[in-house]
């Protein structure tokens, strides 16, 4: 028995299986490639969810950590604060264009990022409701849930959830949900739910991540911004995993020219430690009253200096040009192959975050979703780990680091096609 099936077996008698996910069991992991316990190699389209987009291991990020971690690795904000955590926040307040002064606050996680910006919005509006959009994925306690547009598996069985949350369509242009339907949707909302003077905040993914990528038109963000501005409500942008240069922006939000009042950061923000952060216009982030908002490990400083060294690495390399330019090789590919295979139905994507979408015989109301796992299982076996999402289950979503090395994006690429090729010949023999 291998050491991965060993632990595997361990992993079905010790650990929740609500906690689901691949039995790749990682040994080391260095910029794109990872290595299991068996000493298998594989090539890594995924960066951990969009986490490490510079890299595994990159070498400015594990020097900054050290170097933390030999002064000290946790005091607290709240207790023993630290100059980086205020330098961090100063960074963000630059790098976020809300057309007003920033402030911003340090949390652990995207869901975290998220939970928080909703209290900001509600404490700064004195209001209650919250819309958010079909197939949007805001993480998993108790308001990220609510807030997330897909049922299962994420919200099933854990109510009640909290209220006053609603959901508007969100355009899909494939399956043909028009800005204009979408917005007619949220109008219904605003006169049927709740009046708009009842809503704090407005909360979209530019670019929908686990919702199958699915991009927001730019006159959709225009819209919600112009009804936002007309009823004081607050337009948070989630970039939890559209954010940090994935894009080809430093945020997916920029590519609309819309401003967000505040943002949530996390996942590459950290390069692979754990931190958050939620910026945004001044007034709204200091909002809340003196002690509504932290958290123990808030901040913490080993992240912290993470993202300092994210943060300079992702200028130094330039790396929101790299991922257009890793962007444009993974669409080239893919549009090649969906023009031999009708089941690849749409190939889309803004920069480095990359996704095709897989139906039956071309036909965009059917998902394939057993054809998508196939595609995922296939390249599994071939040494590359790809991910699967969107609301039918039958989207593969590219996610490499951004420092990919060129002889690495194209064997994966290679990689890629020879397992949907595989997957599909599979499939129609079946
Ligand atoms: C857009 C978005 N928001 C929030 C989250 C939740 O982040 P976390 O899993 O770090 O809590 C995610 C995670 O995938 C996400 O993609």
């Amino acid at each position: 028995m291998s050491h991965n099936t060993a632990i595997e077996a361990r992993r079905r008698s010790a650990v929740s299986r609500g906690v689901a996910g691949k039995s790749i069991y990682v040994d080391h992991a260095k910029n794109a490639e990872l290595w299991d316990v068996d000493g298998t190699r594989f090539i890594d389209f995924t960066a951990g969810i969009a986490v490490t987009n510079t890299g595994h291991c990159h070498p400015k990020v594990m020097a900054a950590v050290a170097k933390q971690a030999a002064l000290f690795t946790h005091t607290c904000f709240h207790v023993g604060p630290s100059e980086g955590y205020v330098q961090l926040c100063e960074r963000l307040n630059d790098i976020v264009d809300t057309g007003a002064p920033n402030k911003s606050l340090c949390l652990t996680t995207g869901v975290e990022a998220v939970e928080n910006a909703i209290k900001i919005a509600r404490s700064a509006t004195g209001r209650p409701g919250v819309i958010a959009f079909g197939g949007a994925f805001h993480g998993r306690t108790a308001l990220g849930m609510a807030l997330t547009g897909k049922a299962k598996p994420y919200k099933t069985s854990f109510g009640p959830l909290p209220g006053d949350i609603y959901h508007a369509p969100f355009p899909n242009e494939y399956l043909g949900i028009s800005v204009d339907e979408a917005l007619r949707g949220l109008d219904l909302i605003l006169t049927s739910d709740i009046a708009p003077d009842d809503v704090a905040a407005f909360i979209v993914e530019p670019v929908q991540g686990e919702g199958g990528f699915v991009i927001a038109p730019p006159a959709f963000l225009k819209a919600l911004r112009a009804i936002a501005d007309k009823h004081g409500i607050v337009l948070i942008m989630d970039e939890v995993q559209g954010g940090m240069a994935r894009t080809g922006r430093m945020l997916s939000g920029e590519h609309s020219g819309v401003k967000p009042d505040l943002v949530t950061l996390a996942k590459g923000l950290g390069g692979g430690l754990p931190i958050s952060a939620v910026v945004g216009r001044a007034e709204l982030v200091d909002a809340p009253h003196a002690g509504g908002l932290g958290g123990t490990y808030a901040g913490n400083p080993l992240a912290v200096a993470a993202a300092h060294a994210v943060l300079d690495v992702l200028k130094e390399d330039d790396l929101c040009a790299r991922a257009d330019v890793i962007g444009t090789r993974l669409k080239e590919a893919l549009i090649k192959m969906a023009g031999d295979h009708r089941e690849i139905g749409d190939v889309r994507g803004l920069g480095a975050m990359v996704a095709f979408e897989l139906v039956k015989d071309g036909d965009p109301s059917r998902a394939a979703p057993e054809l998508c796992n196939a595609i995922v299982a296939e390249a599994q076996k071939r040494g590359l780990i790809l991910l699967s999402c969107g609301t039918r289950y039958n989207v593969v979503r590219l996610l490499p680091a951004l420092t990919i090395e060129d002889g690495t994006l194209d064997e994966g690429i290679s990689i890629m096609c020879a397992s949907i090729t595989a997957a599909l010949d599979a499939h129609k023999s079946e």
